[in-house]
């Protein structure tokens, strides 16, 4: 069952929860951004018996030295509890630290893309309290982490928080481009987790859910913040993470982390610039295989449908309508230069999610989805 809180109850969930833990030492994970505006009524609800430690100040994105830093404190302190609010990077790094908080820099590194529950680690208890609406990193069994210009994840069923807690209202400072990218990596994950070679019935339940909820509320949150669009939003992003829970995504989150590494464009933003072209190439593929490929045909229907649309091209443009109505660029011309797209188109990406891919994906196929991204017109004539 999907069950948000208010505001007012928050410090009650968290103390709950922490009961429930036998919480004795807990180290608070934190952003610096709007952490400020709810910090009481966080500490507030940590027992005086409770001794509290703190940990901020990270990179953009998860990276190993911000992983062992943490680490290093939950060891030298006998930390038992780790509270982790933020966004995706500070829920990343909480996940990776409970559960290889016992483990040296170059152990971490040997467990890079590969399942970690083999360790039977000890974990510590983990409570995530998402502040923004995207990437449903509070369910998934994976935790991104960044060693040089490569992304990489640990993954294992231990990485899942023992709990989370959605309070919608901790997101209604976000900014306007911020909810978007949000919702947009959301809209991806789910029609991604639908058209992967790993998609099931119960996968195609959660994305279909999320799919709808990020259509019918994004201009609505990002115009008005109304409290129900902002917990629609809050729910199509744990719907989202379910589904690629079981599914992992796909090519538009391959494509995604150069962009992201490189050019500093947001994750969310990143998989939206390559999405809609997406639908584009499923086209052409199709168009020249009669028969082939029946399962993607299905399940591009289901996606279809739920876009309330008869075809990719329709599907390309109502995604790109999307952007447009709600003001953000997602032309990659937009962001990179032409001499940066020549380096793009050099870049390594993430194989794993390439063969998660419903159909082959070659370097001349990336080459034609960021250079349409580039120059869009090109794409449509
Ligand atoms: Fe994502």
């Amino acid at each position: 069952m999907y069950d948000p809180c208010s505001l007012s109850s928050l410090g009650a969930s968290i103390k709950r929860i922490l009961h429930t833990f036998n919480t004795k030492k807990v180290l608070l994970i934190h952003g610096y951004q709007s952490f400020k505006d709810y910090e009481s009524v966080v500490t507030d609800a940590i027992a005086p018996d409770i001794l509290l430690f703190r940990a901020s100040g990270f990179s953009l994105y998860p990276e190993l030295e911000d992983i062992l830093n943490v680490a290093n404190t939950a060891r030298l302190e006998g930390i038992d509890t780790v509270i982790a609010i933020g966004g995706g990077t500070i829920i990343d790094i909480a996940k990776s630290v409970s559960v290889l908080w016992q483990q040296e820099a170059a152990t971490m590194l040997s467990l890079l893309d590969t399942d970690i529950d083999f360790l039977e680690p000890q974990r510590l208890k983990l409570l995530t309290i998402p502040t923004t609406c995207g990437t449903g990193a509070e369910v998934t069994p994976f935790a991104v982490i960044y060693d040089g210009a490569a992304k990489h994840s640990f993954y294992g069923n231990s990485l899942i928080p023992q709990q989370f807690i959605h309070c919608p209202p901790l997101a209604v400072s976000l900014s306007n481009e911020q909810i978007a990218v949000g919702a947009f990596d959301t809209l991806s994950q789910a029609i991604e987790s639908i058209w992967s070679k790993g998609s099931v019935t119960a996968s195609r339940e959660y994305a279909g859910e999320a799919v709808r909820l990020v259509m019918d509320n994004v201009d609505e949150a990002v115009r008005t913040r109304s409290p129900k669009a902002m917990t629609c939003l809050m729910k199509a992003s744990f719907l989202s993470g379910r589904a690629i829970a079981i599914t992992k995504t796909t090519g538009p989150h391959a494509l995604s982390y150069p962009l992201t590494r490189k050019f500093s464009i947001p994750h969310g933003l990143a998989v939206m610039i390559t999405l809609p072209y997406f639908f584009l190439f499923h086209d052409k593929i199709l168009n020249l295989e009669d028969e082939s490929y029946p399962v993607l045909r299905q399940h591009l229907e289901y996606i279809l449908g739920l876009l309330n649309v008869k075809s990719g091209r329709h599907a390309f443009e109502v995604l790109c309508g999307l952007a447009a109505r709600i003001n953000v660029d997602i032309s990659l011309s937009a962001y990179i230069s032409a001499g940066d797209l020549a380096v793009l188109q050099q870049c390594n990406f993430n194989e794993d999610r390439l063969r998660n891919h419903p159909v082959t994906i070659n370097r001349s196929d990336i080459q034609q989805i960021f250079t349409s991204s580039f120059d869009r017109l090109s794409a449509i004539a």
